[in-house]
């Protein structure tokens, strides 16, 4: 009987990646996988490191496998970066862990699974490379709409609160070849939307290949209709990338662009490299070039953030209204340089007042922008049932926003690009209509 395995993925989209290149890895070297814990020969959690929360949830798994294991024998391994940041240290506070593994380390999960299954060794690797990119190991994904990519792993960015470069490594990419084999291979197995990924994912190079390159020829492969990307700097937005964003009918007109904060001194303790100007700049250049879609990341209550630092955050993000921004409480993490330089000193109620005023902002700004599209129409690649409604679509618009619909008819499917009148709006959903068109008309069989 093959051993069967039950992994659970907290963190970015990058983890979900990495899950999808370890089923591939293990199926490889005969495992299964299982959706049903209990029929579980091995638990995997693929973890993720980048606030306190993030560890908090990952333990109360590991309360679950403390009983799982006084019930029967099930191996278990913490992969990922929580596994990488605090390595031994975890490892020897819970007995219950057998195996960890950090994100460049997978290649030799099956090996060390199978000695925990069979000998009851405990193990761990965590080394980090200047080389893995897992180049030709094609993940192992379900079927369906949407797949991502990750083009480059690792991160040099040192943003002083950011735990990712310990627990990603340095900076590296694939080649262009190898990307475009893998999104060709999407393409031809039906996907529509393919995502780019990478922590710092416009810093892409290889040998003359830069990013705005690399977009442009996963966008030009037939059959992609839609490519985003995710997460960018904006220190890495040569005019290049910018027009490629504003002229290729296939990349989607939305750009993430994580603004952290509104404040220059600020801006400096955090090793941001620009200033709120050159946000500002980037920001209209962009806009310059027509209609695309801005979200963003804000962290509340750095080291030393005084009230009216915290307004400057406010009063831009209230003037540049972005389609959306996701804001978080400063989290310490530990290694990082915040944590050796700096005194994490913002009361935690303050930064809990921020995070809501800042949130309460954006919900506004949100809704706005979305009842000003009540009456037109957005184009929508189809990506399932809604969550509450099988008799409901679910998909998103080009800059990215969330739009449920009732079905109409019988042959329209997922994947498909159709379009939809909106006639309702809430802070993060547009609620449609199905507009008869041309398009709509045409059997996709
Ligand atoms: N590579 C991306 C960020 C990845 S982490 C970038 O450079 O923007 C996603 C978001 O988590 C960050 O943008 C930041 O807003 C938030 N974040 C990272 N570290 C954090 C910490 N220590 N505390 C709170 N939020 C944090
Ligand atoms: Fe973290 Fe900064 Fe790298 Fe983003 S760019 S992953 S915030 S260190
Ligand atoms: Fe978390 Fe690691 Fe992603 S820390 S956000 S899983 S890169």
């Amino acid at each position: 009987m093959p051993y069967q395995v039950f992994i659970e993925t907290f963190g970015c989209q990058m983890n979900e990646y990495d899950t999808e290149l370890v089923r591939s890895l293990l199926t490889k070297n005969g495992f299964v996988f299982t959706g049903d814990q209990s029929q579980a020969d091995v638990v995997l959690m693929n973890t993720c490191a980048i606030r306190e929360n993030a560890h908090n949830k990952v333990y109360g798994h590991l309360g679950e496998c403390r009983v799982l294991k006084r019930e029967r024998k099930v191996v278990v391994g913490v992969l990922g970066c929580m596994a990488q940041n605090l390595k031994k240290e975890l490892m020897e506070s819970d007995p219950v862990i057998d195996v960890l593994v950090g994100p460049d380390g997978y290649r030799q999960l099956p090996e060390l699974l199978t000695r925990a299954l069979e000998h009851q060794e405990k193990s761990l690797a965590v080394d980090l490379s200047e080389y893995e990119t897992y180049e030709y190991i094609l993940p192992d994904r379900g079927p369906g709409v949407n797949a991502w990519i990750a083009v480059m792993r690792g991160c040099d960015n040192f943003c002083s609160f950011c735990v990712v470069p310990y627990t990603r490594g340095r900076e590296r990419s694939r080649t262009p070849e190898g990307i475009l084999e893998e999104a060709q291979s999407l393409a031809s197995r039906g996907y529509k939307q393919i995502t780019l990924l990478g922590q710092n994912v416009n810093s892409y190079s290889s040998e003359n290949w830069d990013f705005a390159r690399l977009l442009t020829a996963v966008a030009d492969i037939p059959g992609i209709e839609r490519v985003r990307f995710t997460s960018p700097h904006p220190k890495d937005f040569p005019p290049s990338l910018l027009e490629a964003v504003a002229q290729h009918p296939r990349i989607c007109r939305q750009i993430h662009l994580p603004l952290q904060a509104g404040n220059d001194r600020i801006l400096d303790l955090m090793g941001r490299s620009y200033t709120r100007k050159d946000f500002l700049s980037l920001v209209e250049d962009i806009r310059r070039r027509g209609d695309i879609a801005l979200s963003t990341d804000v962290i509340c209550g750095f080291c030393s953030e005084t009230d009216a630092e915290y307004l400057e955050t406010y009063e831009l993000l209230k003037a540049l209204e972005f389609q959306a921004a996701y804001i978080f409480k400063y989290s310490e993490r530990k290694h990082t340089i915040a944590s050796r330089k700096y005194a994490d000193d913002v009361p935690a109620q303050v930064k809990t007042e921020r995070v809501a005023r800042l949130i309460d902002l954006q919900k506004d700004i949100s809704s706005k922008l979305n009842h000003r599209l009540i009456g037109q129409s957005v184009d929508v690649l189809i990506e399932g049932h809604a969550k509450k409604s099988r008799d409901q679509w679910m998909g998103h618009t080009e800059s990215n926003v969330t739009v449920v619909w009732n079905k109409a008819d019988s042959f329209t499917q997922p994947g498909n690009l159709v379009p939809v009148a909106v006639a309702e709006a809430s802070a993060s959903t547009l609620f449609g209509l199905r507009v008869a068109s041309p398009l709509s008309l045409v059997c996709p069989d």
